[in-house]
């Protein structure tokens, strides 16, 4: 019997309509092709046959006869696709044996539940209250609509009584979480006052509340369903069954912090969008994802609480190879408030604008960071290699390049870094400023006290420091202290006897460090300035072994040269 009825659906579905809900199709003669909903690609190699009732895919092989399609892409199974299919030509499985959910009672109660509150938000006085709310933030009546949403009144006991009169049980609606009993046995509903945003599985069915106070004193601004036989909110995505079909379709999905953002975005037409609904991403969330698309754009809030998210579930997502693009709001914005301010226009620009995950944390890695700092330095350079863990080696190669150029900072991930080709360069500003900065820091110390003469005496040549003045002052200086060991330095004495660099000491005793002291404080500070110097000079040196490559007459020569290059990069590494 089924087997007929499955034949007749087949052959009587509209496919190119029903393809059409998940593809976008261009007529090639009698067929249409499309980019196949079952795996990325660029060009087209997804065929709806008409003539046969097929729509497959060249390419992966997945996709048939409509129903095989429908139970594919919506992950059920070809009974339920059979069912579904028939309703809409007027099919029914008359002789089915129906078989009872047993949870099924759960579920019509949240239902009816929810049918209250939006009833309750459009026609009672306290409703209206919270529709001018909804009105003042720019949703209207077809947004309440789509999202269902609806109004906790104010009383102690509505919704209980309502799902009394449906004879509903009490039971029933504790596990639920709608209602509890306080010490006197009353019964009370646990939402009074707040807007009410049904959560729905994954096929649609509403299994949880999330509902936000209208009163600013509430102490918490929203409060959620709790945890019930049907529903772990680590499990759902907030909008998803809604999102499915345009995700598919447009081949990303937009994933938001809360339920005003879902609603903004969508208001501005993109339907395929979801929210985490206030805690961080979970692997199951990022299996449903996964589902239905392989590329998901964070939308997460502007402000530093959004960033430190975002930088969270980058990785979450990259290790299961879903590509990850960041919407970057300015002005510690969320999607609905940037919406509300510049409108919808303004909004889809900043999606031509989108990062890439390794775009977004090479500039959110660097800001608050001082990089004359070695701790500063260590974070960056853990953060950019975990970021990078999974990269291809192009990137790696690209981000090495950056760190270095502007930055003067070396990633050295992997091994890339010694077999990055051979090509002068540039020394970055800010690594020549720090080795500049490093090299005062020593003179102004020496000037001042003796504590570090003998550390730095023995680790910092002459060679180190390029300006000839500083040379001949460091030069002084470790005479002086030859002469006049184990005591502060007289400066007086030094200037009169020991140095002419005049104007360079008087310009050094200018120095707020030297007058306040900012010395040399532990060892970890002096390997700091003391890596900033060796940093900057084992670059020089590579730079001129470059150079003598690049004039060498005898190219016998050059292993020689390369292999200087090779273990000075080494050197580098060791530091
Ligand atoms: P937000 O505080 O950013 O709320 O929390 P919002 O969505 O921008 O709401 P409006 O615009 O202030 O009205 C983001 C999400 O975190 C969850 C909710 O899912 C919320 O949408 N959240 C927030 C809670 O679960 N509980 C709270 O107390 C606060
Ligand atoms: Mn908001």
């Amino acid at each position: 019997m089924d087997q007929n009825l499955y034949a007749k659906i087949n052959q009587e579905t509209d496919i190119v309509s029903l393809v059409s809900e998940y593809v976008d199709l261009t007529k090639r003669g009698k067929n249409y092709m499309g980019l196949c909903p079952f795996h990325d690609e660029k060009s087209p190699s997804f065929s709806v046959t008409p003539d046969k009732q097929l729509a497959y895919c060249f390419g992966c092989h997945k996709g048939g006869s409509p129903i095989n399609f429908l139970s594919q892409i919506k992950n059920i199974s070809t009974h339920e696709a059979a069912v579904i299919l028939g309703k809409r030509i007027g099919i029914t499985f008359s002789n089915e044996p129906v078989i009872k959910d047993p949870l099924e009672n759960l579920y019509n109660l949240m239902k009816d539940a929810s049918s209250f509150y939006q009833f309750a938000l459009k026609n009672t006085d306290s409703g209206k209250i919270a529709l001018d709310y909804l009105n003042q933030r720019k949703i209207d009546d077809d947004i309440l609509n789509h999202f269902e949403i609806g109004y906790a009144p104010d009383q102690v006991d509505s919704l209980y009584k309502m799902l009394r009169s449906k004879k509903y049980s009490v039971t029933d609606m504790m596990t639920l979480g709608l209602v509890k009993q306080n010490e006197e046995g009353i019964y009370y509903d646990v939402f009074r006052n707040r807007i009410t945003f049904p959560i729905k599985d994954q096929k649609g069915a509403i299994i949880g509340f999330s509902a936000r106070a209208l009163n600013k004193n509430e102490k918490a601004k929203y409060i959620n369903s709790t945890e019930t036989p049907i529903f772990k909110k680590g499990e759902q995505l907030y909008h998803y069954s809604d999102s499915i079909t345009s995700s598919i379709k447009q081949k990303h999905v937009i994933l938001h912090e809360g339920f005003f953002d879902v609603i903004a975005s969508y208001k501005a037409g993109f339907n395929a969008s979801v929210a985490t609904m206030g805690t961080a991403l979970t692997s199951d969330q990022v299996k449903l994802l996964k589902r239905i698309t392989n590329h998901v754009v964070i939308a997460y809030d502007g402000d530093s609480a959004g960033i430190d998210a975002t930088l969270k579930v980058i990785p979450l997502l990259k290790n299961e190879k879903v590509n990850v693009s960041i919407l970057n709001l300015p002005n510690k914005m969320d999607p609905d408030d940037y919406i509300l301010k510049h409108g919808k226009e303004k909004y889809h620009k900043l999606f031509d604008k989108l990062l890439d995950a390794y775009q977004f944390g090479y500039m959110e890695y660097q800001k608050g960071r001082d990089f004359t700092k070695a701790d500063a330095i260590t974070a960056f350079k853990k953060d950019m290699q975990y970021l990078l863990k999974n990269a291809d080696p192009t990137i790696i190669d690209l981000y090495e390049r950056k760190s270095f150029d502007e930055l003067g900072i070396q990633l050295l991930i992997g091994n890339n870094y010694s077999k990055l080709p051979i090509k002068e360069k540039q020394i970055p500003r800010q690594m020549i400023n720090r080795a500049e900065r490093a090299i005062d820091t020593i003179l102004i110390n020496l000037l001042k006290e003796n504590k570090y003469y003998h550390k730095i005496k023995d680790n910092i040549s002459l060679t180190h420091i390029n300006n000839p003045e500083k040379r001949k002052l460091y030069k002084d200086l470790l005479y002086y202290y030859e002469i006049n060991p184990n005591t502060a330095l007289d400066i007086n004495l030094f200037m009169q006897g020991y140095s002419k660099q005049t104007e360079l000491i008087k310009s050094y005793i200018e120095t707020t460090d030297y007058k306040n002291n900012l010395l040399i404080e532990d060892d970890n500070q002096f390997q700091n300035i003391f890596k900033h110097i060796t940093d900057y000079q084992i670059q020089l040196e590579i730079n001129s072994h470059i150079k003598a490559i690049e004039v060498l007459e005898d190219e016998s020569k050059e292993a020689y040269h390369l292999k200087q290059i090779e273990q000075l990069r080494k050197q580098v590494k060791n530091i």
